[in-house]
């Protein structure tokens, strides 16, 4: 890392050094416009090492082409009946794939097996919205042993982050508490401004927001609500096994005056969650729908996918071969357009 850091100085200085030599030696022969691209060549390699010196220095990124799983959603409305029974609403795709990452769309019919072997494979893993038991669905059995896997490999080095949004998140709390802590927090169809607390200014998601996005996000309702269910405050900070494992960076005041957590990090692991759906402010539309899309809004958006996919990066898993590769990739699916019959815009079906 130092040296890394050094190189670059150490050669400025070597060529500044050389020029000035070179200078005293030509003396009155050199010409005007001679030094005058001589000072131009040596700003231009300054300001190109102050550019590329901090993302070198700051972020080990050896992985430029990530990944991320996304599990499949049952399905359970019936106007969806037709069309599978499992989905994904391409509003997270779209997010993921912003953020420049690539989509595995991950079935819930595999074997433990096959699980254990996809793992190896992706960078990472979003849990996404929905409406399914936490506990006993295929949806919960299958998060479980992503989960286990998950841990065990950020305890040897391996890095590899989990995202939950909505009931991702509440998926996330029972994975951590071994129980179902979920009780009514109802916000359905309303945008809020998140309460953030201490942490929040401490954490990794929001390390990197720009102070006026910050601001933003506690006064203006850039975060979109869609939930009857999630964990409060007290519930939280009363099990032992949540509040050792994630910090609460934000809360939020339900339609009963329930206090809920709306915003989590994991303190030793890259795991995070939010109650709320970032991806709707860039990728849904429904007018009908509380989905925040001013520029704070889209910011925010765009901010938080970055993080997440930036977390995949520092992961190295990778497939075998291109030809697995390519196989396993969203790209071979096609979504379908759903505004008609959904809040969503295109929903892919499995
Ligand atoms: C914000 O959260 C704090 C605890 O972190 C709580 O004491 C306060 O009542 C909350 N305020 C609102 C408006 O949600
Ligand atoms: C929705 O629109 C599509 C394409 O325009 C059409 O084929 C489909 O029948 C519509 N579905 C419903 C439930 O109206």
């Amino acid at each position: 890392m130092k040296l890394r850091f050094l190189t670059p100085l150490m050669l400025s200085f070597f060529f500044t050094f050389a020029g000035l030599i070179l200078l005293f030696f030509a003396g009155e022969n050199m010409l005007n416009t001679d030094f005058s691209g001589f000072l131009f060549l040596f700003f231009t390699c300054c300001s190109c090492f102050v550019k590329t010196m901090p993302t070198t220095l700051n972020r080990e990124t050896p992985n430029d082409r990530p990944i991320i799983g996304i599990l499949t959603q049952q399905v359970s409305d019936e106007s969806m009946k037709p069309y599978g029974r499992t989905y994904i609403p391409a509003s997270y795709v779209k997010y993921i794939e912003s953020a420049g990452s690539r989509v595995m769309p991950i079935r819930l019919t595999l074997s433990t097996a096959d699980y254990e072997n996809i793992f190896r494979k992706i960078n990472g893993l979003l849990f996404i919205g929905g409406a399914v038991d936490l506990e006993k669905s295929d949806y919960a059995r299958v998060a479980k042993i992503f989960y286990k896997l998950a841990l065990t490999a950020n305890n040897a080095g391996d890095v590899f982050p989990i995202w939950g949004t909505c009931m991702g998140l509440q998926l996330l709390t029972v994975l951590v508490a071994g129980e179902n802590l979920l009780t009514n927090t109802l916000a359905e169809n309303v945008a809020l401004p998140l309460n953030l607390t201490a942490d929040a200014y401490s954490s990794r998601m929001f390390e990197d927001f720009p102070h006026e996005l910050m601001r933003a996000v506690t006064q203006e309702p850039l975060t979109g609500n869609f939930h009857h269910y999630g964990v409060t405050v007290k519930n939280f900070e009363e099990n032992e096994k949540l509040q050792s494992f994630f910090s609460i960076l934000s809360s939020n005041i339900a339609v009963n005056g329930a206090h809920f957590v709306s915003t989590i990090e994991g303190k030793k692991y890259p795991f995070y969650g939010v109650q709320w759906h970032p991806e709707v402010n860039r990728f849904q539309w429904n007018s009908e729908m509380n989905f925040p899309h001013s520029l704070h809004a889209v910011q925010l958006s765009s901010q938080l996918a970055e993080f997440f996919v930036n977390e995949g990066r520092r992961s190295l898993h990778r497939f075998d071969n291109p030809e697995e590769e390519a196989a396993s990739l969203i790209y071979n699916y096609t979504p379908m357009f759903a505004g008609n019959f959904t809040g969503y815009e295109q929903i892919y079906f499995f």
